[in-house]
């Protein structure tokens, strides 16, 4: 599933980054993007990134 399409990150794509040691919303805006362009995806990059959190 897109998460943000804005700039094309995938909820496998967030996964990764946690998996890569990422546990913040900034600094999946840093390194990936997210939620840079219209802001949409905030609330649903925020529960993906929750749910990867709790399931690491
Ligand atoms: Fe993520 Fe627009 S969908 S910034």
């Amino acid at each position: 599933m897109i998460v943000c399409v804005c700039n094309n990150i995938s909820e496998g794509k967030i996964h990764q980054a946690v998996d890569a040691g990422m546990t913040s919303m900034a600094e999946l805006r840093e390194q990936l993007g997210v939620g840079t362009c219209c802001g949409k995806c905030h609330s649903c990059a925020k529960h993906v990134l929750r749910e990867c959190l709790n399931s690491a």
